[in-house]
Formats: structure tokens, sequence, C-alpha cells
């Protein structure tokens, strides 16, 4: 089956009242630990990848591994996302290459780490969901800002920080008529990376009450969760045990992500669990067996590794048993939707 467009995804998730989780990618073995796990346990998937991953990868190599992906699982639908694209030029050259989904995340400015204008967000989003919808291209836009700073990517604001940059649930339906997106990042205290909350989060720095608010406000637009990452305290300790050296942390814990599916979270963007877990194998390798140099040898358990991880998260959001569900629709079907919508 040919890559699709994430809105199919998202309306069969909205209708079943499920969650998806969007994992990130930079090469080969994730993409194959993925379509291992959504084949294990039959789930839709969302597959990410980031500036910083088109750079590492290049965009050929991840193409064609996301085509070899569709043609090794033809009975699972994958759309292939852009995550964080900072300016409309980084998402047309994503559509062009073949992404099925994007996101302008016109929440900061084109650098990628200063907050922006309203104004200046619903331009540049606005003019990536024109684009891409005439070519049935799915758009994620994003309001309020997250935490943290990944790969050069972020605001860098700290936990305290987060709290004024939250979604508004007025302006973000705003946002949704002036814009037009198919779904919407929402900022509700969460950070990228590993170090999100220095405790177990509570409902004052981790507010789910925005989500049920903008749900109850949008109740057609599909909501994503960014930073959703629950940084397992096994994970953690695996790979301080093998020689790493991470201090206590906390992230989104699951029962957190599951209460926002039931006030429409559609996706869910996980990226660090997944670090987390292929660094532990790999240190756990190099610590026991010093004498290894195959990178077989280690890349084998750590996608192993991320395999497990990518099961679970699809069996606790809800996308397991959906795959062989989803009504398959092409890039043109939706080109046509989006244009009877205009008319
Ligand atoms: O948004 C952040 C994702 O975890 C991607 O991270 O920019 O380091 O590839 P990256
Ligand atoms: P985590 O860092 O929590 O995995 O979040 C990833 C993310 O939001 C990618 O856009
Ligand atoms: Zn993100």
């Amino acid at each position: 089956m040919p890559l699709i467009p994430m809105r199919v995804l998202l309306d069969h998730a909205a209708e079943h009242g499920y969650g998806l989780a969007a994992f990130n990618v930079n090469n080969m073995e994730q993409i194959q630990a993925i379509m291992a796990a959504a084949e294990n346990t039959n789930s839709p998937v969302i597959i990410q990848a980031s500036r910083g991953a088109r750079s590492y990868s290049q965009d050929a190599y991840l193409r064609h591994l996301m085509l070899a992906a569709a043609e090794l699982y033809p009975k699972i639908p994958i759309a292939m996302h852009l995550d964080h694209g900072n300016s409309v030029a980084t998402c047309i050259s994503a559509i062009d290459q073949k992404f099925t989904s994007c996101m302008m995340d016109g929440s900061l400015q084109e650098d990628g780490k200063t907050p922006s204008s309203y104004e200046y967000n619903v331009s540049v989003t606005r003019e990536v969901v024109e684009y891409a919808h005439r070519r049935g291209v799915t758009v994620e836009g994003e309001i309020g800002c997250l935490g943290g700073i990944e790969d050069d990517h972020g605001a860098g604001l700290s936990e305290a920080e987060v709290q004024a940059h939250l979604t508004d649930p007025g302006q973000a339906e705003q946002f949704v008529a002036d814009t037009g997106v198919d779904a919407l990042a929402v900022a509700i205290g969460t950070s990228h990376g590993a170090y999100k909350f220095k405790k177990k989060p509570t409902s004052e720095v981790l507010k789910m009450d925005i989500i049920a608010e903008i749900h109850r406000r949008l109740p057609n637009t599909h909501l994503v969760m960014h930073g959703s990452s629950s940084v397992p305290g096994e994970l953690v300790d695996l790979i301080n045990d093998y020689g790493g050296d991470i201090p206590e942390t906390y992230g989104v814990p699951i029962e957190e992500i599951q209460e926002g599916i039931k006030h429409g979270v559609r996706k869910v963007n996980i990226d660090t669990d997944n670090r987390l877990a292929i660094t532990g194998a790999i240190r756990k390798v190099f610590k026991e067996k010093p004498s290894v140099f195959d990178p077989r040898s280690y890349l084998k358990p750590a996608r192993e590794a991320m395999q497990r991880l990518c099961e679970e998260r699809m069996i606790a959001l809800g996308q397991a048993g959906n795959a062989d569900e989803v009504p398959i629709l092409t890039l043109e079907d939706l080109a046509k939707r989006y244009e009877a919508e205009v008319r």
C-alpha cells in the first residue's frame, strides 16, 4: 500500500476513540523497530522525521527506507510526517520529498528558537495548508510553546517558563478557524527531551484541563501532544547501571496520555523514550561484552529494545488492533475532499 495521508489515520482514531504514537526516526533500525512492532500489534503507524533527522539521514535514504517499509508491510497503513517544520520552505521541501503530512511549527520563528507572534504563526501555517491540501497532504500546526531543546530546536524554556507559554483555548479556536489545519499541537506544560519534570507531574504543572477545554471548543480538530515520552525509570536506571549519567527525572505518565485521548488527543509524539531504550541496550552490550565490535551485535538488541517500547505504547494508546480497520484513502482522495470543502 502507498504511504497514506496522516489525516486518514487521525480520522479513524477519532471515530474509534484511540490515540496514535508518532515515533521519530533517524535511521533504518528505528524504522524496522516501529514496523515490527506495528506488525505484531496490528497497528497503523505514524513515522516522523525532524529537520535534524532529515539532514542526518538525507531525504533520499529516508524516502527509500519508508518505501521499503510500505513494501515489506503492505497491510500496515503508514503516514510519513515532518516533525517541527520551521518554515514554509521546509514544509514544501518535505512534501516534494513524498512526506504525506507535515508540521508547520509557526509557534517559533524560523530560527526554531524564538517564540513568534500569532499573526506570523497564522500567515506561515495558512500558506503551508494551501500548498499541502492541494496535494492531499495533512498539516499539523502549533499554538503555545513547549519547553526544552532538542538538536537545536526549541525555545529552551525551563519548567517554570513553560507555564507562561501554555496554549490559550480561545486562541486555539481562532487559530484553527484562521488556518484550516487538520491537527493542532498544544502546549500543556511538557517539554521535549528527558528533563521534563523534577518530580512526578501533578495537575499544577501538567495541565490536562487545557486539553479538555480545547477539545470542548474544537471537537473536530485532532489534538497533538508533543513531549510525550514517559521517561521510564527502568530505562534511566539501565543506562546509569551501565556507565551512563542521567539525573533523576520524570516524563508524562501513560495514564495522563490516556486521559488526553479521552479529550481529543489523537497524535502522541514520542522520541526520547526510544532514545533511552536504544542507549540502554547498547551500553549493556558494550559493558558486558567489551570485545565485540560488529555493529550488529549492539544494533540488534537496540532495535529489539525500541520495538518492545513501541509495542507497549501502541497497546497503551489503543492503536493496536486497528491496522486492518483503517479505510485506505490516497493523497489524491484527500486532495479532492479538501477541494470540495473549499468550494
Ligand atoms: O522535537 C523533537 C524531536 O524529539 C526530534 O528531535 O530535532 O533532535 O531530531 P531532533
Ligand atoms: P519527547 O522528547 O518527549 O519524546 O517528545 C518528542 C516530540 O515531541 C517530537 O516532536
Ligand atoms: Zn515536538
